[in-house]
């Protein structure tokens, strides 16, 4: 087998009827639930929680910078990430135009770049997905709590926290209860049991069927917008213009730094890629529904950085909940009470969206033979993907019970702007190397908006901490490992030897 059949790509029009096929998914979605799927998917733990870490910075409790904050600039942040991930969503929307099936990022670039790559990309959405959605259930837990407390509900603090938080958290409150914890053989007892319930309820949720599920997200996207909404129009009255002086209190490095943390409220727009099996009309739909979403979302951030960093000082932001924060240290705690609420139904949101994307994506992988055939069944009733759901949802509940939080927004970004720069990359190579066929949707000036775009998708990796690039350098490496260990010798396309279609080239 020569180096070479590694880059082998699976022809289109192999793709595209695998997705009309009777092992397919029920097509169920318009364009109008794609927008509000999007909505979902990126509005959460990104600008309801690291907003304020990226207008703050981070310092550890040695005085030792980890990043340093955008201040009131983090609008430009926001501006900046809306620019760099509509090239990306553009690439996205071209690719997922004309290979409307399961698996996103991995199926694109099946078809653009090869196995080994697709592979690579296959592993690396796990930390978008999976990774990521552990940090959002750890956030919703947070904001759950705090929302519950307003009624006098309250969990011990050892039921509420991960092990892995309390190790590394710098508020002694938090730190201490290493100490107080209950012990079972020795070892402090720190499980975050709301997070591991969510996730649950989540997983069964999909498991019954995407139709209800999506009903469900679309009344969490309206409530999300109403409490966004409360947040800007309260907010905006009680803004003090002394608070955006310095606007740039770190600079660009500040902007830059902010930039790359904030980025995790952009994450999502691309996730509704993986829903093109199960949509109407994907050609027409899926351009329309990930561009509009990214357009509404990018507005929405832009309004709410103003309000937010007009309201209090910037370093009164960092916070756990610096939105909710930001309304009652300005004197408007009922207004503070409702975004906690807001936060809540968000971030469910999205960890509806994300845990609907990862087994999708673990199922297209399946059906290559790149992951074992058993995750490529499907529910004779509901027709879902239900092994891979219930997978993800043990993955991500069990990783929510005892994780931090703060260490996965890094290594989520990381790998998520990984996936953008290769999708921008894939998108150049099939103009390339395909140029007649269809499509139905076209990157406008793509020669540019390709290259612009997985270079700025880099740039923007580049303000990550070392140990971001660290853990996403070993990740990685365990993926190659585990592709040469199993997908190399079982991928349908390679045991297939030479492949039936004229299509396939060899990289
Ligand atoms: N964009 C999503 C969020 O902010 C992942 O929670």
């Amino acid at each position: 087998m020569s180096a070479r059949s590694l880059f082998w790509r699976k022809p289109i029009a192999e793709l595209v009827p695998e997705g009309e096929g009777t092992n397919t998914l029920k097509r169920a979605l318009g364009a109008g639930d794609l927008v509000m799927l999007a909505i979902g998917a990126v509005i959460g733990a990104g600008i309801f929680s690291s907003i304020g870490t990226a207008a703050a910075g981070e310092v550890l409790p040695s005085g030792e910078v980890v990043r340093y904050g955008a201040g009131p600039a983090l609008v430009i942040s926001f501006l900046l990430l809306g620019a760099v991930c509509a090239l990306a969503a553009l690439c996205y929307a071209e690719l997922a135009s004309m290979i409307p099936q399961a698996g996103s990022a991995y199926a694109y670039s099946y078809a653009t770049l090869g196995e080994i790559i697709a592979w690579i990309i296959g592993w690396d959405l796990i930390l978008e997905y999976a990774v990521g959605n552990i940090a959002v259930a750890i956030a919703w837990s947070g904001y759950f709590s705090s929302f519950i407390s307003a009624f006098g509900v309250s969990f011990p603090d050892w039921l509420t926290h991960g092990y892995r938080t309390a190790l590394l958290s710098s508020d002694p409150a938090v730190h201490g209860l290493l100490e107080t914890a209950p012990r079972i053989f020795g070892i402090p007892v720190l499980l975050n049991v709301p997070a591991f319930v969510i996730v649950m309820l989540i997983t069964w949720l999909l498991y019954i069927g995407v139709k209800e599920s999506i009903r469900a997200n679309n009344i969490m996207v309206v409530i999300k917008l109403l409490v966004l909404g409360l947040f800007i129009a309260v907010g905006a009255m009680n803004i003090d213009t002394a608070n955006y002086t310095p606007f740039a209190p770190n600079g660009w490095r500040g902007i830059h730094q902010g930039a790359a943390i904030v980025f995790f409220a952009y994450i999502g727009f691309d996730a509704i890629s993986t829903a093109a099996e199960e949509t109407k009309n994907p050609q027409r739909n899926m351009p329309r529904g990930i561009l509009g979403g990214l357009a509404i979302c990018t507005l929405i951030y832009v309004i709410v950085g103003v309000v937010a960093t007009g309201l209090v000082p910037y370093q009164q932001l960092r916070a756990a909940d610096p939105l909710a924060r930001a309304l009652e240290v300005a004197g408007l705690p009922i207004a503070s009470w409702f975004v906690a609420f807001g936060a809540v139904v968000s971030l469910t949101a999205v960890l509806l969206v994300f845990q609907y994307g990862q087994p999708r994506i673990f199922f297209a992988m399946a059906r290559d033979g790149l992951l074992p055939k058993f995750a490529s069944k499907i529910h004779p009733k509901y027709r879902t993907p239900h092994i891979t759901t219930v997978i993800t949802g043990l993955v991500v509940a069990t990783g929510s019970l005892v994780l931090d939080e703060n260490e996965i927004y890094d290594l989520t970004n990381i790998g998520t702007l990984f996936a953008f720069a290769i999708v921008c990359i894939g998108v150049l190579v099939l103009r390339f190397k395909e140029p007649d066929r269809p499509r139905p949707f076209r990157v406008p000036g793509l020669w540019i908006v390709a290259p612009v775009g997985a270079a700025a998708c880099i740039y923007i990796m580049k303000g990550l901490p070392v140990r971001a690039w660290e853990r996403f350098g070993i990740w990685m490496a365990v993926g190659v490992l585990l592709y040469f260990a199993y997908g190399f010798r079982h991928s349908l396309l390679r045991r297939r030897g030479a492949a039936p279609s004229t299509e396939r080239t060899d990289g």
